[in-house]
């Protein structure tokens, strides 16, 4: 093997530039080329790929949110038809095995390459912490963090006008931002796609929380389960509130890596190197118990599913008020 080429895709999450690092750095430090792919598979198929400096391209990027390479959503690489043109793209330019850095939809990339004989390797990337075979994905730590960092500043004015809030946040179908960001901000009740929720027994909690003295609340809901303005609507029909609805949005998933992203991305990215220089490949790499795994990407997407740790939800309803 002599040249890798690396791809983010899909949604961006801070922490890719320390992955995108980490397996350059990796790869030159061990004798091989590294090669750029502009545009995630969208650039893949229009030949968009440079060969990687290690001052130049690499120098300075690990603490930079989004992606040096730039991503792009590109639903055409579920034909075949494009997938062999991405093959043919990457067999011109003589890389034997593609990194790519990225979700759900990354993942499903990687994996058809992989099925076409195409030596793929994929590394999680996304702040949803959706994908199947990891306990972490690279991004979620510092969206966390954002969506936290919100919340505590929404309390802040709830409290002053006893207020509720409902405060969306993403995760596609997941619930862990909801999860994490809402245990961590203390919020009154966590609603997410893992789990039944009541409207009614919520608004009834929020109220009898005002008569014992708490007269404002926050509720944290996932995007997977319907839109913070739906919700407040529902439950304005339970209760007397003076409510509010906020979506966090795209803030979610920039500004700078955590420290703890930055780490995770630079251990996947090295594994993945240690990986192909072993003669591996078709391969998702995780993190499972803080040991680094690796499955088959096939087995890991078809077989597989992300298992969002609801024991959480209770979590939070043994410690709120
Ligand atoms: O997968 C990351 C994510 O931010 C999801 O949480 C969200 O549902 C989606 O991407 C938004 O996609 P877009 O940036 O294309 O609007």
């Amino acid at each position: 093997m002599k040249r890798i080429g690396i791809l983010t895709s899909g949604g961006d999450s801070q922490g890719m530039n320390a992955a995108v690092r980490a397996i350059a750095r990796s790869a030159m430090n061990a004798g091989l080329e590294a090669y750029g792919v502009k545009f995630g598979y969208k650039g893949l198929v229009e030949g968009n790929v440079f060969k990687m400096d290690s001052l130049n391209d690499l120098d300075g990027i690990i603490n930079r949110g989004g992606t040096i390479l730039r991503s792009a959503r590109f639903p055409e690489f579920a034909e075949e038809e494009t997938q062999l043109k991405a093959i043919e793209q990457l067999k011109k330019l003589g890389i034997d095995a593609l990194v790519v850095i990225g979700g759900d939809g990354s993942y499903h990339g990687a994996m058809k390459l992989t099925k076409h004989g195409f030596n793929s390797i994929g590394v999680p990337g996304t702040i949803d912490n959706d994908i199947p075979g990891t306990d972490f994905t690279i991004g979620f730590d510092t969206a966390v963090g954002v969506a936290t960092d919100a919340l505590d500043r929404i309390i802040d004015t709830a409290r002053s006008h006893q207020r509720i809030f409902v405060v969306e946040v993403m995760g596609r179908g997941a619930g862990d931002i909801a999860l994490w960001s809402g245990i961590s901000s203390g919020a009154d009740a966590i609603v997410i796609p893992e789990r039944k929720f009541d409207v009614k027994a919520i608004a009834d909690k929020l109220t009898a929380n005002r008569k014992k003295g708490k007269d404002y609340g926050i509720i944290v809901i996932a995007e997977g389960v319907m839109s913070a303005q739906d919700f407040k609507v529902e439950l304005d029909k339970h209760g007397d509130f003076d409510s509010r609805a906020v979506t966090l949005a795209h803030v979610q998933r920039g500004g700078i890596p955590t420290p703890k992203d930055r780490v995770l991305a630079s251990r996947f990215g090295d594994y993945a190197i240690h990986l192909l220089l072993e003669g591996k490949g078709g391969l998702a790499i995780g993190i499972r118990d803080n040991q680094l795994v690796a499955k088959d990407i096939i087995d890991t997407l078809e077989n597989h599913k992300h298992q969002t740790d609801v024991s959480l939800a209770d979590l939070n309803d043994r410690i709120r008020f």
